[in-house]
């Protein structure tokens, strides 16, 4: 039931915090510890390589999950989108582990890679949010995703559900293998939901931003590099799906290859500034495109912010960042849609699950 709140992406945008806390409670175990059942522990750290393998936002979460899988645990780690892997498979190592990352569980792009992957013999886990759906069946092993129902047709909590698992699953197989982990994510996963927390009890703020970069524009582009390109993958996504402007995410150091073309007078540019390796490089391309007209708005996070900045995000350790970093995006793309008379929960031509190739 979606109660006071008009719309379900809404409510399951202000979910988000608690889906924080009751998936660290639901991986922890007796010590307080987090942990993931030995079997699937062992199938992770069995594998040479892991193909992870998604549609739309699922797909965006596993991109943050490979750099989990890669810096923690330190097992190389492909992302594919489903509809692609299926045919034109490329070529496998010797013991592949696949991890399929479906809210639904049921969406028969993904679907059709796991049939195709059992043929061959090859081990699989799901993360889904839907105990019992036919992706969890089907695979040896599931992770649940503790998100609760999500009824929006965009997706909102189950991304952030899906990153923070794959952080936990990560860590678990780090641990196991005997490496130092560099920070505690109990700790940190509390300070993320904090931190999400103070941005949904901002909504003022978005909803401004919206009004000022997005409420007549035919479309818009996100940039960011690093953990941030991630995320602004997923941030046009949710744009365009809900709120039908054309909008692009893509690696700022890709701009002047190209798509800075495209840049005009009042275009609307939104960067995310939330890694300091990258820092200096984004705030160069934001300059690249102001000084070309384009109508900017960075979203920065503390520690890193510079006069200016449209909005700076709490502080969270880097890694997490995305946790945080997509939920200005989220409720941007959501009072975009509002203000252009957008159906916010049922978009035009889309469907919750999508269980037809
Ligand atoms: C976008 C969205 C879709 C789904 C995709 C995969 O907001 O919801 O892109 O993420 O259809 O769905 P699942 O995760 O159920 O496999």
């Amino acid at each position: 039931e979606k109660g006071t709140y008009p719309h379900y992406m809404l409510k399951e945008i202000d979910e988000q915090p608690a889906v924080m806390r009751k998936i660290v409670q639901a991986y922890q175990n007796e010590e307080g510890e987090l942990s993931i059942a030995k079997d699937t522990l062992d199938a992770v750290n069995a594998a040479d390589r892991i193909y992870i393998i998604a549609c739309g936002t699922s797909y965006h979460a596993g991109l943050v999950g490979k750099e989990y899988l890669e810096k923690t645990a330190k097992i190389p780690t492909e992302v594919h989108v489903a509809s692609e892997f299926v045919y034109n498979t490329p070529l496998l190592s010797e013991k592949p582990l696949f991890i399929f990352i479906s809210q639904s569980g049921e969406t028969a792009d993904s679907r059709a890679v796991l049939v195709h992957i059992k043929e061959l013999g090859h081990p699989a886990l799901t993360l889904t949010n839907v105990a019992g759906s036919t992706l969890s069946r089907e695979a040896n092993h599931t992770l649940l995703l503790h998100a609760g129902p999500e009824i929006a047709v965009a997706s909102t909590k189950a991304y952030t559900a899906q990153i923070a698992v794959l952080a936990i699953l990560a860590e678990a197989a780090g641990k196991a293998k005997g490496f130092d982990m560099k920070f505690d994510l109990v700790q940190e996963m509390g300070i993320v939901a904090n931190a999400i927390q103070t941005l949904t009890d901002d909504k003022e703020a978005f909803e401004q931003i919206a009004r000022d970069f997005l409420s007549t524009t035919r479309n818009a582009f996100f940039i960011g590099r690093s953990m941030d390109y991630h995320v602004v993958q997923e941030a046009a996504l949710k744009l365009k799906e809900i709120s039908y402007i054309q909008a692009e995410g893509f690696a700022g150091g890709e701009l002047k290859h190209g798509t800075i073309a495209l840049i005009e007078d009042g275009t609307p540019v939104v960067a995310l500034a939330t890694q300091e390796n990258v820092n200096l490089s984004i705030r160069g391309n934001v300059k690249e495109v102001a000084a070309r007209g384009a109508n900017t708005c960075t979203i920065s996070m503390k520690g890193l912010e510079e006069e200016g900045d449209s909005y700076v995000i709490p502080h969270v350790h880097e890694l997490l960042a995305p946790l945080v970093s997509v939920v200005p995006t989220q409720l941007i793309a959501y009072y975009a849609a509002l203000h252009r008379d957008c159906d916010v929960d049922k978009p035009r031509n889309l469907a919750k699950s999508v269980t037809v190739e």
